[in-house]
């Protein structure tokens, strides 16, 4: 069971790096895929950089979409769950039950205003608090709610850099690539 991430809308240029940081998020912290609408192709090479780098590859999958309610039915229709985070949602803190764990997950964040029958499409319409804030936050804050934290020490296959944690500088280590005859 996984946990993907539909980012709805997006104003292009003035969205360019919250996209971006929205999918960096996503990778980083345990998702295995994450659904755009357009998008820059600027963004696409930055996050395909990141994994040619940091690793994950084959375990961080980005797709460009035109339809997304279609996307929505289809991922209902396969008994997925679809949370979408909204400050209009029942606080993170007052949910009463536990995640939905065992089942594969969908959230979505918007960018400018959200369509009103993403409210009731979403299984789950879940605040990260009350107030407006930013769509980066409300991710990041909701995938460490639902890993428990187990997500921030998530390594990735094929990395060509990896970092070693050092509580003062900076220490990387580069992986030597095999040469090819
Ligand atoms: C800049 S906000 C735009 C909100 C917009 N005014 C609306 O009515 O949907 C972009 C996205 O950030 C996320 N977001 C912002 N504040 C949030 C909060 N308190 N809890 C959960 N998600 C939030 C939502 O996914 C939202 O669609």
């Amino acid at each position: 069971m996984s946990i993907a991430v539909l980012r709805l809308g997006h104003r292009l240029v003035r969205d360019d790096r919250t996209t971006t940081h929205v999918a960096l998020v996503s990778r980083a912290f345990g998702c295995k895929k994450i659904f755009m609408t357009d998008v820059d192709e600027s963004i696409l090479e930055t996050i395909k950089r990141v994994c040619d780098d940091w690793g994950g590859s084959n375990e961080f999958d980005v797709e460009i979409i035109q339809d997304w309610r279609s996307l929505l039915k289809t991922w209902k229709k396969n008994n997925g769950i679809i949370v979408h985070l909204t400050m209009y949602g029942i606080n993170i803190e007052h949910l009463s039950h536990d995640y939905p764990h065992g089942k594969n997950i969908l959230v979505v964040i918007g960018a400018s205003k959200v369509p009103k029958d993403v409210y009731f499409i979403a299984d789950m319409n879940i605040a990260v608090g009350n107030q407006p804030h930013s769509e980066i936050a409300a991710l990041a804050i909701f995938l460490d709610r639902y890993f428990q934290g187990k997500e921030l020490i998530n390594s990735f296959d094929n990395a060509k850099m990896k970092i070693v944690p050092s509580s003062r500088g900076k220490i990387v280590k580069i992986r030597k690539l095999k040469k090819s005859n």
